[in-house]
């Protein structure tokens, strides 16, 4: 660990500034104390309002950062072995968005992975830019997409020559890491660069039993949120750019010495990413929440690796408790060597119980003092982090067992296959542009959809803007919701929007 990574320079200036006790006359209008609503002031202290500060003198600028802010940025891009990093405020959702405006613009194609989340789709929105979908394979058993396959992203750019870049999830909500080295390789082949959502992924670079991280495997942009499995406040995400380099070697036509130099090759403009980011980003960005950034890297330096090994460990604990109570089963179950094979990450622990839908187990499970991440109608899924302890595994093992009991049989779910991909009748772009209307779903069929229907967690879409409902999705959107699983683009009065049917005549 280089010394600096010790540092915490913006929360240094933040400190700096306060230190000066400067009278305020400048925004946020709380003023840090007298203005801090008292019913916030009982539950949060004071602290937090201190830091709550905007581009005041020494504070720097994220839209224009060459102070603390580009210093901080400096030491994350440093700590991943990314040429540069930057701070996101507006969550992994704006790293997206602004990495897929930067590598294709309207009527542009990109090569995209269909387990997307939601904010791919708006990237595309956004950029106009087209989806070129790779399918993805899904474990018939768990109905969770597999990780992308190199051999297939070769034979789609084979296919589709014209795609600009290739974007993937790894890993996904379940834990499930694609081949990124393989296919950093296959896209550095054709000159494009490889995009990697890797929104539940910063903790992988520091655990040497976890599956490789996107930025050491070679990707070019890759997305983190800090929120989600390092320290940071919700929200606080970052982008790190590491351009591939070649090694070259020739002779100096001056001197006429040999020379052996590593030679950057950037598929990606930077410029064009900054002024995306400037788009999807507030232009007033929460101190508190970059601070968190600066201090969730610098914990991640000093402490990553004991960290992610303790919750690596902790995981694996669960996994051998959950593999040993009736009737329940764990994704990747719990030998450690074959969740590596498979690009499985440890600490994302998936399980199901047989007789019970995920929606259901997860609602006893809270019942029984526990809040798990995420259930969909099969499984449920338990993220463990360093902030973990071995009794909060002890419990969640325990709850498991009583609220696995008790049969209650599993609705019969509709046969769907996810790996389908509807049939696209216009761009998500143009889609979202057209003029719309709401109708109920069971009247949608053969229609033109106009927003994404997700269910959400994991905000994966089974229909995109400018896909054509059929009956089969219809079916498994209906029984998702009639399951209690949060669905995104489903009106509270039972509508959805589709593209207005121009009328006959
Ligand atoms: C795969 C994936 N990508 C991107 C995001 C968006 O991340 P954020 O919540 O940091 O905006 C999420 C959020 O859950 C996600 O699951």
């Amino acid at each position: 660990m280089k010394e600096n990574q010790n540092r915490v320079p913006l929360i240094e200036a933040l400190d700096a500034f306060n230190e000066k006790e400067p009278a305020l006359f400048c925004i946020p209008g709380h003023r840090a104390e007298r203005g801090v609503p008292e019913t916030l002031l009982q539950r949060f202290g004071e602290a937090v309002f201190g830091y709550d500060l905007t581009e005041a003198e020494g504070l720097d600028d994220l839209h224009s950062a060459n102070g603390a802010i580009r210093e901080a940025q400096e030491l994350l891009a440093e700590l991943y072995g990314a040429e540069k990093g930057w701070f996101v405020v507006n969550g992994s959702t704006a790293a997206v968005e602004a990495m897929i405006m930067a590598a294709a613009g309207p009527g542009e194609k990109i090569l995209a992975a269909r387990n997307i989340h939601k904010s791919a789709l708006s990237g595309l929105i956004l950029s106009g830019a087209e989806p070129v979908w790779l399918p993805c394979e899904y474990d018939s058993e768990w109905k969770v997409a597999g990780g992308i396959k190199a051999s297939d992203v070769e034979k789609m750019i084979q296919e589709y020559p014209e795609v600009k870049a290739v974007f993937l999830v790894s890993p996904t909500y379940y834990g499930v890491n694609s081949e990124l080295k393989a296919i950093a390789e296959v896209c550095h082949q054709h000159g494009l660069p490889l995009l990697v959502d890797a929104a539940h992924g910063s903790h992988l670079r520091f655990g040497s039993m976890l599956p490789e991280d996107a930025v050491s495997a070679g990707a070019d942009l890759t997305a983190m949120s800090f929120h989600k499995t390092a320290g940071a406040m919700t929200q606080a995400s970052v982008l790190l750019y590491r351009p591939e380099k070649e090694t070259v070697t020739g002779t100096d036509e001056e001197t006429g010495e040999e020379f052996v130099k590593e030679k950057k090759k950037e598929y990606i403009d930077i410029e064009k990413l900054e002024a995306a980011l400037k788009i999807t980003q507030s232009s007033s960005p929460s101190y508190v929440l970059m601070a968190s950034l600066d201090a969730a890297r610098q914990q991640l330096a000093l402490h990553g690796e004991e960290m992610i090994r303790e919750a690596a460990e902790m995981a694996m604990d669960l996994r051998r408790a959950l593999e040993q109570t009736p009737g329940i089963r764990v994704l990747g179950g719990s030998d450690a060597a074959e969740l590596l094979e498979r690009g499985i990450d440890a600490t994302r622990v998936t399980f199901r119980a047989e007789g019970i839908s995920g929606v259901r187990l997860k609602e006893r499970l809270f019942d029984e003092g526990q809040a798990l991440e995420m259930a969909d109608d099969e499984n449920v899924v338990a993220v463990i982090t360093a902030g973990n302890t071995s009794q909060d595994i002890l419990k969640l093992s325990m709850a498991v067992w009583s609220a696995s009991n008790g049969a209650e049989e599993k609705e019969e779910k509709p046969l769907f296959d996810l790996s389908v991909i509807p049939e696209a009748a216009m761009t998500p772009r143009d889609a979202y542009f057209a003029p719309k209307e709401k109708i109920g779903i069971r009247q949608a069929e053969g229609r033109i959809c106009g927003t994404f229907l997700c269910p959400y967690p994991p905000g994966t879409p089974v229909v995109v803007p400018g896909e054509i409902l059929t009956g089969p999705v219809i079916e498994f959107l209906t029984f998702c919701r009639d399951s209690n699983i949060p669905m995104h683009g489903w009106q509270e009065d039972g509508t959805i929007e589709v593209v207005k049917q121009e009328k006959a005549g």
